[in-house]
Order: structure tokens, then C-alpha cells, then sequence
């Protein structure tokens, strides 16, 4: 059996030879990875910063505070709570601060796009709380007259927005404004307005997609995905209220002792976001990301939504080439090309099969990759997949090279 430091190895050299296009990874910086794997993981810290049960929290006090400081500096907001181990577990600490058992949540379906912990049966969200969900209209647009008329049919306790897998702006306001009104006609408590931008956190970041402030009441996010920190969640509010209520339910209410070096990774991701840079970035992820959809489109193939706002897109290869997402997944890992099957709204197909991939630019982009290396892309990926659909006999290798020749080697 190979060594963890060769399984490591191994792993190395299949993210630099791989064209990774999975929409909710990315390569963050070897500084963002040094605070990872540095000494800081060996300190216990239970608490927050000057409310500690554990001694010897000086050091570990400050870079918590600061990292708090730069998340509230980058998302424009006052307060932070940056212990969340994941993006659940954020979310799973909102449930539970402000919600009880079987209350209604109003969030995004998952076959349109929601995440698993906004109210997948398997997850806590689905067996603990009463979910009902709004959907896509049949051009793929977020529905949010579906979205208003549960909302005044069924009420809800809480309104949840964002989603895994959409290729739009969201517009949070129109959602603020829906809830309020449904407030002043109804008479109704008014929900808590909470905001999932795990996906999108870079783009906001980086002020290339609207802000869920001053909106949303909560907001959660990863630090992974488009904002290029390392694994791990955030929670964001102005309510100082709401605050208190978090920070208890984060700790002790869900998790022990917070991974301070990843707090530190995260406060090193703030820092790097808030850099010029990192909007030159994000905003040639979200080019990479149009131009690499117009050419799918251009090729005759259906994309959910006719496009993309962000730094993703559905490719529903069902309804353009009869291969299951299922199928397409595997056949592009042959050639060393990562994506992830992804249900389309309204899918024939159960969710292991999915009649479509979903593609995100962020990680590519990461590696230098501009609009001209995914045009060519997908011109590579199509003729693969047409030879594979028409089962002509495709020469791999050839695709393989055709695939590595456009690779460019990582950090
Ligand atoms: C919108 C959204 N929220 C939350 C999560 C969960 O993040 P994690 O995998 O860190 O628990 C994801 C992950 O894909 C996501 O897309």
C-alpha cells in the first residue's frame, strides 16, 4: 500500500495534469495552504476570542479577530462569525439559532439548483424542518412569482436563497421586497431573510454580482468555491442580535474546538480577495465562463437559461446528444477532463443518471485560462462526445493529447 505522502503525490500531479472544471472547486494559494498545515492546528480554543476555555489563546485571539475584521471589511457587513468547519454546518447553525423543529422553510428546489441542506430528506434540513419550494421558470430563470405565491400561500418562517448549481444573478432585493410586502399585507411575522452565497462569494467579493446586504437578515458561505480560500464556512449578519444567537450556536451548540489554522487560511482569503487582482480575476472567470458557454451554444447544444452571469453553466447533453450526465461525467474523466453530473430542472432522469453536467471557469481560471483555451475546449469536448454518442470508435489518446496540449501546469 502507497504512503499518504505518495497518495498526496499522486493527487498533486492529477490536479496539475486534469482540466478541472467542477463549478465549486478552485486552487487557492500556497499561503492559503501554509496556514493549513501549520502549527495552529495543534491549539485548543473552545470559545471566542477573550471568552476562551482554554489557556495560552493570546496569539490564536488575534488572528481570529482579524479574520472576523477582514470578513466584515470584504462583505461590507458588521458582523462575522468565521468557525463554521463547512458551508452545512453554517447553514445547519442558522436552522437551529432561529428556527424550531418543523417550521416552514421557502428554498430553492434542489432539482433546480438548491443545495442538500436546503431541504434534501437526507439531510437535517429536509427530516427537521417543513420545506417548500420554488423552482425555475421554463427559460430557467429563478421563478420568483413562484417564489411569492408560496411564500403568500403557505407562509414561511424562514426564506432561503442561493443555490449550487444556477448560472444567474440572483436579485436579493426583488426577494427583500417580496418578504416585506408580504409582511405589510399580511400582517404576518416577518421570516428571517437568509442568504446562501456560497457559490457566488467571490463574485460578491469581488462587487461582479449584487450583495444579499442590505437584504438578507443572515448570510452564509463557503470560503472554497469562487472565493479561492480554503475548505470551510462563514456566517454574516448587521443584527447584533442575531450575532449573539449564532456565535451560541455555533459554539457549544454544534461544534467544540474551532481549526484555527484554517481561520487564519480563511482571514488570508479575505485578504487576498480585497486585492485588485482578485477582481481582475473574478471577472475573467465570469468571461471564461461566457465565452465557454456562447460556444456550446453556437455548436448547437442546449445550456439551461440560453447562458451564464456567473462563473457556471448547465450543459443539459440529454436533450443535445442523448448521453445522461451520468455518461458524459465518465466519458471526460477518460480524458482527464473533471465535471460533475447535475440534475436539470424538471429532469426526466434520477439523480444518479441527471440529464446534464454542470461546468464552472473558476479553478481553470485560477491556472491562467482565458476565453480563447475554453472556446478550443469545447470544441474538443463536443467532438469527443459526438463520436462517443454516435458510437463511432474514438481514438482516447488522441483526445488525451488534444486535452494536454491545452493544460497549462498549476501553482
Ligand atoms: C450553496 C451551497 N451551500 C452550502 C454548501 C455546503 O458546503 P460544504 O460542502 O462546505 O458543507 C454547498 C456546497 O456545495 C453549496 O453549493
Amino acid at each position: 500500500m502507497s504512503s499518504y505522502e505518495d497518495l498526496i503525490q499522486l493527487e498533486q500531479q492529477r490536479q496539475n495534469d486534469n482540466i478541472e472544471l467542477i463549478a465549486s472547486e478552485n486552487f487557492c494559494s500556497s499561503r492559503i495552504r501554509e496556514a493549513c498545515g501549520s502549527i495552529l492546528t495543534n491549539k485548543y480554543a473552545e470559545g471566542y476570542s477573550r471568552k476562551r476555555y482554554y489557556g495560552g489563546c493570546q496569539y490564536i485571539d488575534m488572528i481570529e479577530t482579524k479574520a472576523i475584521e477582514d470578513a466584515c471589511k470584504l462583505f461590507n457587513c458588521k458582523y462575522a462569525n468565521v468557525q463554521p468547519h463547512c458551508g452545512s454546518s453554517a447553514n445547519q447553525a442558522i436552522y437551529r439559532a432561529f428556527l424550531k423543529p418543523n417550521d416552514n422553510v421557502l428554498s430553492m428546489n434542489l432539482g433546480a439548483g438548491g443545495h442538500l441542506s436546503h431541504g434534501h430528506k437526507m439531510s437535517f434540513s429536509g427530516q427537521d424542518y417543513n420545506i417548500i419550494s420554488y423552482g425555475l421558470t421554463d427559460d430557467g430563470i429563478l421563478d420568483y412569482e413562484d417564489l411569492e405565491n408560496k411564500l403568500f400561500k403557505y407562509g414561511a418562517d424562514m426564506v432561503l436563497v442561493g443555490a449550487s448549481s444556477y448560472s444567474r444573478i440572483i436579485d436579493y432585493e426583488r426577494i427583500g421586497r417580496i418578504i416585506e410586502d408580504y409582511v405589510n399585507s399580511t400582517g404576518a411575522e416577518k421570516p428571517l431573510y437568509m442568504v446562501d452565497m456560497a457559490h457566488v462569494a467571490g463574485l460578491i467579493a469581488a462587487g461582479l454580482h449584487p450583495s444579499p446586504f442590505p437584504w438578507a437578515d443572515v448570510v452564509t458561505s463557503t470560503t472554497h468555491k469562487t472565493l479561492r480560500g480554503p475548505r470551510g464556512g462563514l456566517i454574516l449578519t448587521n443584527n447584533e442580535e442575531m450575532i449573539k444567537k449564532i456565535n451560541r450556536t455555533v459554539f457549544p451548540g454544534i461544534q467544540g474546538g474551532p481549526l484555527e489554522h484554517i481561520i487564519a487560511a480563511k482571514g488570508i482569503c479575505f485578504e487576498e480577495a480585497m486585492q485588485s487582482e482578485f477582481r481582475d480575476y473574478i471577472n475573467q472567470v465570469i468571461e471564461n465562463s461566457k465565452a465557454f458557454a456562447t460556444k456550446f451554444i453556437d455548436l448547437g447544444w442546449k445550456v439551461i437559461s440560453n447562458g451564464t452571469d456567473n462563473h457556471m453553466f448547465i450543459l443539459d447533453t440529454f436533450h443535445s446528444i442523448g448521453l445522461t450526465g451520468q455518461q458524459v461525467e465518465e466519458a471526460l474523466d477518460k480524458i482527464n477532463i473533471t465535471v460533475n453530473k447535475n440534475q436539470i430542472w424538471k429532469d426526466p432522469l434520477p439523480p444518479l443518471k441527471s440529464s446534464g453536467v454542470r461546468i464552472g471557469t473558476a479553478a481553470m481560471t485560477t491556472k491562467g485560462w482565458k476565453e480563447e483555451q475554453f472556446t478550443i475546449l469545447a470544441e474538443i469536448i463536443v467532438a469527443y462526445l459526438l463520436g462517443i454518442a454516435s458510437n463511432l470508435p474514438v481514438n482516447i489518446e488522441n483526445f488525451k493529447n488534444l486535452v494536454k496540449n491545452l493544460n497549462v501546469k498549476g501553482e
